[in-house]
């Protein structure tokens, strides 16, 4: 596995299967690039803990740097190259500069409009959509493998793919289901920051999101399932940020048009910030 860290040395790997990551590997990256080697015989893994997605309040200083075991994690489940730039690589106009840029980009409207992850961390996905812009252009891949855990994130980058088809000609975003431990919480690189009675507590999110699932069964009754949700992280000892039922496409409010439908969750417990989702079963065709 050759470990690249300049863009010139790139070019044997264009049309590649890329999964984009920043580090601090665990088993659901190591199932993101596992698939993409199903599909691919190349794949490159880039890592890349990307400043400009960090609001000046959020965790950049202290998210977890970890490229030894990051390289083993990679090389077991199959990648052919893991591409480490430096900050100078992806933004050579600078810091600054580059989170102007950011500030400035025309999201899609699932960026803007649901009042989910864009509300509590707004100039998130500027940053995101402005590295994962510039890995495409650097890699020129053929698929990019995203997993579903952060969904918003996944729905953004499918719309700004489908958005942009015309820089980047034949490129599919392949959304990959969320890994979970034994107990349901879904693998996070923030997972390691709680501590073992916060840990206990965490499991509230996916027994939240299960409720939602069972209660939705039949009859979707979106007030009540919201408020359940809620209910069970606060007895988790969890602060919700939102706990919500919507539309899995656009991520907006549920409407007789809406053909499939995701639970979603942002809480947080002690200083750790965790997000999770699931699909919800529409009585109708799905999306
Ligand atoms: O999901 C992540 O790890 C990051 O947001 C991504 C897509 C690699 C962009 O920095």
């Amino acid at each position: 596995m050759e470990i690249i860290e300049r863009a010139e040395k790139l070019p044997p790997y264009r049309a590649s299967a890329l999964v984009p990551t920043m580090g601090a590997l665990h088993e659901g990256h190591a199932s993101l690039i596992r698939q993409a080697r199903a599909s691919s015989e190349r794949v490159l893994v880039t890592i890349f803990v990307n400043p400009t997605q960090f609001g000046p309040a959020e965790d950049f200083a202290r998210y977890p740097r970890t490229l030894e075991s990051d390289c083993r994690v990679a090389q077991d489940a199959g990648a052919t190259a893991i591409f480490v730039p430096s900050i100078e690589t992806v933004y050579p106009q600078g810091f600054e500069s580059a989170s102007r840029e950011a500030a400035a980009l025309a999201l899609p409207r699932v960026a803007i409009l649901p009042q989910l992850e864009d509300a509590f961390r707004p100039t998130h996905f500027g940053g995101v959509c402005q590295v994962v812009a510039r890995l495409f252009d650097l890699c020129a891949s053929s698929q990019a493998y995203f997993g579903e855990k952060d969904f918003q994130q996944l729905r953004v980058i499918t719309e700004m793919v489908r958005r942009e088809h015309a820089r980047w000609p034949g490129l599919t975003v392949v959304p990959c289901a969320t890994v979970r431990e034994p107990d349901g919480l879904a693998m996070s690189s923030r997972n390691r920051f709680l501590d073992p009675p916060a840990r206990a507590c965490a499991i509230g999110i996916s027994r939240a999101l299960n409720e939602a699932r069972e209660c939705t069964r039949g009859v979707l009754d979106v007030p009540s399932a919201e408020a359940r949700m809620r209910t069970i992280l606060e007895a988790h000892g969890m602060t919700p940020q939102y706990a919500v039922i919507r539309d899995g496409s656009t991520l907006e409010a549920v409407t007789e048009h809406s053909r499939c439908a995701r639970a979603l969750i942002a809480a947080t417990l002690d200083r750790v910030r965790l997000i999770d989702n699931v699909a919800i079963a529409l009585d109708r065709p799905a999306c």
